[in-house]
């Protein structure tokens, strides 16, 4: 049987509209514009209201990728929603989504592979698109991480932000679309990026919550080491599968963590910061959604044009990490 190719013909993205500035942040935890600018590179962040929950993101962003991809919600087959700050553990917020867009053609799960959930999503879609089985399917990454943050860790609250991006996947020409994903993971690194409390092995007691373990924990200097290795060693390795030069590469989309990550990654190897479309500046780390809103961004400026060889590199808690090589489609 001949595979059909799998690419993204529809994207979207949406950003919370009340702005976070370092200088905010000063205001409620002992730190500096300077140092979070100098350390990390971000200096705002979007931040979800009260009233906004991951699925609302999800939803905003996902009504533009449909607009974009020039289909209608009832013509899904699949919605699946990376995000690690869904609106409740059950029922999924892909559900929520798929209600709330009028997807009613379609099935709906989330997944929990943390900053590499995107990566993770596409390659679940482009399985499904390639065998035959399904035709249109939705790939959100969303996230309301500052609602799981501690806001008096100084050490974690100033990295992260809301946002959500979301792309349709289907057929595409034959020579175009995602044409490798590589995924990895290493569980025994979990406990440097996690959040212990409200899942089955420490439920949401007065104790967990009096030792504010409701909240995201993380060993910066062990994912920082671990993120620069992997940011590079991925890929190559995606490169190396697909049989393509980076030289040959003319965008590449990486998640967007910290600047000195990037910048370590792009060292290694051995391209310019001018192939990196950098966005973390604006809008922190937002987890999931941060390689799809850069993608959206990248390709609404004209920095991403049909054709484009393009690369997506993440890596997040699990630990987890993972690439794609896609020519772009649309
Ligand atoms: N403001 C001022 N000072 C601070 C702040 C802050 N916000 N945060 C930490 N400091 C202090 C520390 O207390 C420490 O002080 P000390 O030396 O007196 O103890 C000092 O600054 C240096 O701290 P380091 O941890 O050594 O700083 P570093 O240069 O390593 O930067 C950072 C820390 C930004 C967290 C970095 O390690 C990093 O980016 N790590 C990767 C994080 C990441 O990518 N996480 C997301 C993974 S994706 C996912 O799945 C969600």
């Amino acid at each position: 049987m001949k595979l059909k190719s799998a690419g993204i013909i529809g994207i979207g993205s949406y950003l919370p509209e009340k702005i976070m500035t370092n200088k905010d942040l000063e205001q409620i935890v002992d730190t500096n514009d300077e140092w979070i600018r100098t350390r990390t590179g971000i200096e705002k962040r979007r931040i979800a209201t009260t009233q906004e929950a991951t699925s609302d993101l999800s939803l905003e962003a996902s009504k533009k990728a449909l607009e974009s991809a020039n289909i209608q919600a009832e013509d899904l087959d699949l919605v699946i929603v990376a995000t690690i700050t869904p609106d409740m553990s059950f029922p999924s917020t892909a559900c929520i989504v798929q209600d709330k867009l009028g997807a009613k053609n379609a099935g709906a799960f989330d997944l929990t592979a943390a900053c590499s959930g995107f990566i993770y999503g596409i390659s679940i879609a482009k399985q499904f698109v390639e065998a035959g089985v399904y035709k249109n399917i939705l790939v959100v990454g969303a996230e309301t991480m500052t609602k799981i943050l501690d806001w008096k860790d100084r050490n974690t609250c100033v990295l992260f932000g809301d946002g959500a991006g979301a792309v349709v996947i289907s057929t595409v020409e034959e020579d175009e679309g995602i044409k490798n994903v590589t995924l990895g993971s290493d569980g025994s690194g979990g406990s440097v990026l996690n959040k212990p409390a409200g899942g089955s092995r420490m439920p949401v007691t007065h104790e967990a919550l009096e030792n504010r373990m409701n909240y995201l924990k993380m060993d910066g200097s062990e994912v920082f080491k671990f993120a620069v290795r992997k940011m590079a060693a991925e890929t190559k390795k995606v490169l190396e599968e697909a049989n393509v030069d980076i030289e040959d590469i003319d965008m590449i989309i990486p998640h967007q963590a910290n600047i000195r990550i990037i910048e370590g990654a792009a060292k290694r190897l051995k391209v310019g910061l001018d192939k990196m479309h950098i966005n973390l500046n604006e809008y922190g780390n937002m987890s999931a959604a941060s390689i799809p809103v850069a993608l959206d961004e990248a390709y609404r400026k004209g920095k991403i044009k049909k054709k484009d060889k393009i690369v997506l590199v993440g890596f997040g808690a699990g630990l987890t990490w993972g690439a794609s090589y896609i020519k772009w489609s649309i």
